[in-house]
């Protein structure tokens, strides 16, 4: 089998793949991923896979390559990303699908996995198919599967997860959920390719809106002068309410990204997944300016930022609010910033130092990220300190 695209998805499937007894050739358009892999070594950062990949390709079922090798069964793990004006970018997609299509023959079965717009396995995938002569839903199968997986957990997550797997037609799902059904321990459910699109997308809308909910009540209870935590704790014994908690802004590279995916093909119906990417990417904005509002009280004011990454206890820097909110404050000169991030060693922007120092210079402890470290800092330590805790973890 052939994996094209040897990232965060790509590469724990293909080498799982591989330890399931499948040949399998990694395909990716970086010369540096594809030397890297054939050393048996890894280019990101995921616990557990080094091992996969070093035992696959010296067990010789896993060879990385920079073209598509003839296969049964082709899964493209490209990025998705969105561009500046929030529309999907679906040229990797494309460039794939062109890349696969010479090399696919009768009977073999094509997956899409990247998050895409619905529609994408279809009207990119088949139709370059079809461009080349193929039959897609015919003479070569195509579907659709999205990935779930929570990065740090993948290699577990790839067998244990369900699966919804859709296909352009009846027998293109068949042959999808027989292939998932080979690997997978969770339950495979069966559906269409434009479902199976969309699941993946209201998945990561559901959260984003419910994170927005609870994000515009930090912002209502912070006019009002009530503790949204309160608030949430309180209203949460409602049995049939449920409350996420707010934060500084929502990042990484899906729930910031997806929910653009159905707001682009239907922007006059989605306007509360709009509001709610609204609402969520503003947090940071606010919040730069509470800082900014306690700031402007002292003389010479040290702020201690506690926390870069875009959740707890990741070093994923990528799409954070922490982040964002750092450069504003940086931009703006509020005041001196003591930036810590206990899993990077160093920073382009920033220079970090240890919770210790920052603390203990601090006028104004920002919490950005309620990594596990910071949740254990004592109480007293933050004594005479102005509090923004974005995430509620010194109550
Ligand atoms: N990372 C996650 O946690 C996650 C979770 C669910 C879904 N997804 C989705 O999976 C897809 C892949 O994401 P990722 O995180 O693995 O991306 P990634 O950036 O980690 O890796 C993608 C790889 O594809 C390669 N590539 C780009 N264009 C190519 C082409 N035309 N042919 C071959 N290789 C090509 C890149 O060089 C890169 O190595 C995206 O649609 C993403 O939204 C990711």
């Amino acid at each position: 089998m052939c994996v094209v695209g040897l990232g965060y998805i790509g590469l724990p499937t293909a080498s799982l793949l591989a330890s399931r007894g499948f040949s399998v050739a990694g395909v990716d358009t970086s010369a540096a991923v594809v030397a890297t892999i054939n050393q048996g070594r890894i280019h990101i950062v995921e616990p557990d896979l080094e091992s996969f990949v070093q035992s696959a390709v010296h067990g010789a079922r896993l060879r990385a390559h920079l073209t598509p090798q003839p296969s049964d069964v082709f899964v493209i793990a490209v990025p998705t990303p969105i561009r500046a004006d929030k529309k999907p970018d679906l040229s990797m997609v494309e460039a794939a699908a062109r890349a696969i299509a010479p090399v696919v023959r009768a009977g073999n079965l094509v997956i899409l996995e990247s998050t895409s717009p619905v529609g994408t396995t279809e009207e990119v995938v088949a139709r370059v198919l079809a461009e080349h002569g193929h039959k897609p839903g015919e003479d070569v199968f195509v579907a659709y599967c999205p990935e779930r997986v929570l990065p740090g957990r993948i290699l577990t997550e790839l067998v244990e997860n369900d699966r919804v797997v859709g296909g352009i037609n009846p027998a293109s799902t068949e042959r999808a959920v027989e292939f998932y059904q080979a690997f997978v321990r969770g339950e495979v459910l069966a559906t269409d390719a434009r479902t199976a699109e969309m699941v993946k997308l209201t998945e990561n809308s559901f959260r984003d809106v419910n994170i927005a909910f609870a994000n515009e009540l930090s912002m209502l209870c912070a006019r009002e002068g009530v503790s949204v935590w309160e608030l949430i704790r309180l209203a949460n014994r409602h049995p049939r309410v449920k409350i996420l908690n707010p934060g500084p802004g929502v990042g990484g590279h899906c729930i910031a990204v997806d929910p653009w995916f159905l707001v682009d093909r239907a922007p006059e119906l989605a306007r509360l997944i709009r509001t709610a990417r609204e609402v969520n990417d503003a947090k940071p904005h606010w919040v730069v300016q509470r800082v900014q509002q306690c700031a402007a009280k002292l003389r010479d004011p040290v702020i201690a930022c506690l926390g870069l990454s875009f959740k707890a206890d990741v070093d994923d820097l990528r799409e954070s609010p922490a982040v964002e909110i750092v450069h504003a404050l940086q931009a703006l000169r509020v005041g001196r910033l003591l930036v810590v991030e206990p899993h990077v060693k160093s920073h382009p922007d920033f220079e970090i130092v240890p919770l210790e120092t920052a603390l203990a210079q601090a006028d104004i402890v920002l919490v950005l990220v309620d990594h596990k470290r910071f949740k254990r800092v004592p109480r007293e330590a933050l004594q005479e300190k102005i509090l923004i805790d974005t995430r509620g973890i010194y109550l």
